[in-house]
């Protein structure tokens, strides 16, 4: 596959998450009430859905969406942010007295996890905790806590697992990095045998 280039393979994410998985079943299975799980709108939907599937302790799930002015391009490589962010929808269980843990599928700037990070705190939970499934560090530009991750990677355009190019590639279920994005906004099925099954491609 010229265009793309597999960094992170479906099995590979499987097991990742499992690992999570377990090391957050261990960290609240002693609580009293079940950790409030924040998804963040939309790529984190993904790896919420089977993060939750693989823990064996009751969770609540609750959804965030956030909106922040960018570039066209986020997650590109030169894409910006202003860091002006503003929640869109906001979760609807309280969380005050909560175990409350933001589920991210990527931390990029850092500007988004920070600002929800300070937003969710101002409300008074037991604790707050994030986690993500990928960590492009090289990106920070907010230096905000991570605490638990699933992969660091380098600062390439990734799509899959929930993470999109322009609403699209979300449903590939392994992680591709996008060698020319430009070449992908020249031609929208630049990637889509990536999503074909195996021996159809
Ligand atoms: C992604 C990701 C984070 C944010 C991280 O969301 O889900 O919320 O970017 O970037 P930052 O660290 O630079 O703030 P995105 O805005 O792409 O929305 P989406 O999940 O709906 O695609």
């Amino acid at each position: 596959m010229g265009d793309a280039a597999t960094l992170v393979t479906p099995g590979q994410m499987a097991a990742r998450v499992a690992t999570l998985a377990g090391e957050l079943d261990g960290r609240y299975a002693g609580s009293s009430e079940p950790p409030l799980l924040v998804g963040v709108l939309t790529g984190s939907a993904f790896f919420l859905a089977d993060l939750v599937r693989a823990m064996t302790i009751h969770v609540n799930l609750d959804f965030i969406s956030i909106s922040s002015y960018r570039g066209p391009q986020p997650r590109v490589p030169g894409g910006g942010r202003s860091g002006v962010v503003r929640i869109v929808k906001d979760i609807d269980i309280a969380v005050t007295g909560r175990d409350v843990v933001i589920i991210e599928d990527i931390v990029d700037t850092g500007l988004t996890l920070n600002y929800l990070r300070k937003t969710l705190a101002q409300r008074s939970p037991r604790s707050l905790t994030a986690v993500a499934l990928l960590d492009k560090a090289a990106r920070r530009i907010v230096p905000v806590p991570v605490e638990y991750r699933g992969f660091e990677i380098p600062d390439v355009f990734v799509v899959g697992y929930g993470l999109d190019w322009q609403g699209l590639y979300r449903n590939f279920p392994g992680l591709l990095a996008v060698r020319d994005v430009a070449r992908l906004a020249n031609n929208r099925s630049l990637l889509v045998h990536a999503l074909a099954p195996p021996g159809v491609a």
